[in-house]
């Protein structure tokens, strides 16, 4: 099996789909690896360091011409779905929930690909797990954005100068992202509250010593444990409840989000604008529109004296580590779908089903629906 890895090309992407030390443990198991010269450089991985882990480094075209497996981070542009053969492989985070259309584009060229994204989340697939793996990332970074940016301590300081009281930190949506947010602004010393519509979270949130922010809104888990939309009179209660307790708050953080639809509204304007001035809000949920009425996608602006930050791609200014993890997710994968060298699919497994969106021409849109 000749894996190739290409260098990402969507604007801002430092990561890289496999880095040097997953490429020398896959080697030997009947499979080596084609590295796209310069594709780990933004992360931190030199070509050197590839080819020592037994990797060639080679043009694109040379890549795409000779790999029977591609591995990506993001999905690939109209011209690199151009460049792939028939009865090629392909794994990376092909978001077919937001656009289905590039299940259609990969069918279209015979391709056989398989998202990142919709590993479904079962014990056996843990490894494999990239949105988790990245969402980790996210709530880390986030985190830390606020803390830079509120212009305050997040401790409790005293000191000759005065004491300092700490910063409280609001964290909306405590899935993944939202739980490493929390840690993270603990361990900086902030006072932290966590707010979920999934009652079930209230005591993961208190064990970070956070506490558990209940506003009275019936919310429901659904399959997978994910969240499942409220209805809207309750989304209007719970903007209406929230606004108070964003308003005390320096930082809010939101990861809230359901999967395949728009993320909901949590933070109205209103809400922005009874916030000090210098306060922050970190809206990770910025890509599927942002929880925050004012959130720009891709945008850091001011509103009512407020930093709203609407970063998209909060893993790819961590590059390294989130690089690391994201290849442990693919080779763990690939530990699923690669036998002696060979690509062997068996659609009775939950997670072949889940996450192969096209195969010899047909689009199997079973991937991700779960
Ligand atoms: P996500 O990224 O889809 O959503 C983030 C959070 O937003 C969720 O906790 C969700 O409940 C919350 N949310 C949605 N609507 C909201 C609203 N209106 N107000 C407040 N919060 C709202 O979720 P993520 O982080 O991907 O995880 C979803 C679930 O999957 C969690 O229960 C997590 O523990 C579970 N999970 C299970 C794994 C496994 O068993 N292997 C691996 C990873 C996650």
């Amino acid at each position: 099996m000749l894996i190739g890895v290409p260098k990402e090309t969507e604007r801002g992407e430092r990561r890289v789909a496999l880095v040097p030390d997953i490429v020398g443990r896959l080697a030997g198991d009947s499979v080596e690896t084609l590295v796209e010269t310069g594709a780990g450089e933004a992360a931190g991985f030199p070509d050197i360091a590839y080819e020592e882990a037994g990797a060639r480094a080679v043009p694109a075209g040379e890549l795409y011409a000779q790999a029977e497996l591609v591995a990506r981070v993001r999905r690939p542009s109209a011209e690199e779905i151009a460049a792939l053969r028939e009865g090629q492989a392909l794994v990376a985070l092909l978001q077919p929930l937001s656009d289905p259309s590039i299940a259609d584009a990969l069918a279209a060229r015979k391709v056989t690909a398989f998202s990142m994204d919709t590993i479904p989340r079962i014990t056996r697939a843990q490894s494999m797990d990239a949105l988790s793996s990245q969402a980790t990332v996210a709530g880390y970074k986030a985190a830390l954005l606020a803390a830079t940016t509120i212009g305050k301590f997040f401790p409790m300081l005293t000191t000759a100068a005065g004491t300092i009281a700490p910063a409280r930190v609001l964290v909306l949506g405590a899935g993944v992202a939202g739980l490493q947010a929390i840690a993270t602004a603990r361990r900086l010393g902030a006072v932290v509250s966590g707010y979920d519509v999934r009652p079930a979270v209230k005591e993961q949130v208190e064990s970070l010593g956070a506490s558990f922010l209940e506003l009275d809104v019936e919310g429901a888990e659904g399959v997978g444990g994910y969240a499942v939309a409220l209805a809207e009179d309750e989304q209007e209660r719970q903007r209406q409840l929230m606004a108070l307790h964003v308003g005390a708050s320096d930082a809010v953080i939101s990861t809230a989000l359901v999967p395949g639809r728009p993320a909901p509204l949590l933070v109205t304007e209103e809400a922005v604008a009874g916030m000090r001035p210098g306060s922050v809000v970190v809206d990770l949920a910025a890509e599927a529109g942002g929880n925050c009425a004012l959130t720009e996608p891709g945008e850091t602006v001011v509103r009512h004296g407020v930093t709203i930050v609407g970063e998209t791609n909060l893993p790819s200014t961590m590059p390294l580590h989130a690089s690391q993890m994201y290849a442990r997710n693919v080779a763990s994968f690939l530990g699923l779908l690669v036998h002696d060298g060979a690509l062997h699919l068996d659609f009775e497994d939950e997670i072949v089903r889940d996450t192969c969106v096209a195969h010899e021409g047909r689009v199997l849109l079973e991937a991700g629906t779960a």
